[in-house]
């Protein structure tokens, strides 16, 4: 693991920007696994900059993003299609046929699970960006998940429930289930960038860096990836 310490978000952001221009500009066909949360936001901001400056095109990218609620139609401000459409889709040049989230329509739910395993299969994101929970989690794969997972339905915790809150009204707006790639998938990324800022973080850094490798903190497992960068600012890297 590659650990990176910056001294706050906008830094973060620049490092992980280059990181992803540097990919484009060797790789104009590559496979991008995204996620959506606060943390990438500045990422996404400074990667339209660099497509508006035409240091980057998008227009032969595929991206795949790790999760969606259920029980939000994607047409609802706060699921995952929207957030990543009113982030980054909407302005830049990737085409909407290469844009992949997790279906969350009910009723076909386990085939569009399958088809979203083996989509991934397939195009194996070459990185695959993430955050991480306060308490562990990434893609939303909780405490408890089995590594051995591909995409799946899942129960959020409470916790991540609260987390969230602050994009929606009231808790019991926020969704309580969603679908998410599972941590086998996330592995099969050729190389994988985590981003976490701020002290509500640090515990959770900490432990997936310094801790045993557990299903209890679902990204320790990253212990186990050979190409895995890890931005932080001062406060995220405050436990280690
Ligand atoms: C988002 C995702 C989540 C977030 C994590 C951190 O697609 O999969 O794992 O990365 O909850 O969220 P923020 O960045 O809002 O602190």
């Amino acid at each position: 693991m590659q650990v990176i310490i910056c001294k706050d978000y906008e830094e973060v952001s620049q490092e992980a920007s280059r990181l992803v221009v540097n990919l484009l500009r060797k790789n104009p066909r590559a496979i991008l696994g995204l996620a959506t949360g606060s943390t990438p936001i500045g990422l996404y901001q400074n990667l339209i900059r660099a497509y508006n400056n035409n240091e980057i095109s998008f227009k032969d990218v595929k991206s795949f993003n790790l999760d969606e609620y259920l029980g939000l139609p994607r047409t609802h401000a706060e699921s995952f299609y929207s957030f990543m459409h009113r982030h980054l889709f909407d302005h830049i040049d990737i085409k909407e046929e290469n844009v992949h989230l997790p279906n969350n329509d009910e009723d076909t739910l386990k085939k569009d699970i399958n088809d979203y395993t083996e989509a991934l299969k397939k195009n194996v994101p070459d990185l695959q960006i993430l955050g991480i929970g306060a308490n562990g989690h990434i893609g939303f794969n909780e405490p408890g998940s089995s590594f051995d997972s591909e995409t799946f339905a899942v129960d959020l915790t409470l916790k991540t429930r609260i987390d969230n809150l602050r994009f929606f009204n009231h808790i019991d707006e926020v969704p309580t289930r969603a679908v998410t790639m599972g941590i086998k998938t996330i592995m099969r990324s050729r190389q994988i960038l985590l981003m976490a800022t701020g002290e509500g973080k640090a515990e959770a850094v900490m432990k997936m860096i310094k801790g045993s490798v557990t299903e209890t903190l679902p990204a320790s497992i990253l212990q186990k990836h050979n190409n895995v960068v890890v931005i932080l600012d001062e406060l995220a890297a405050s436990r280690l």
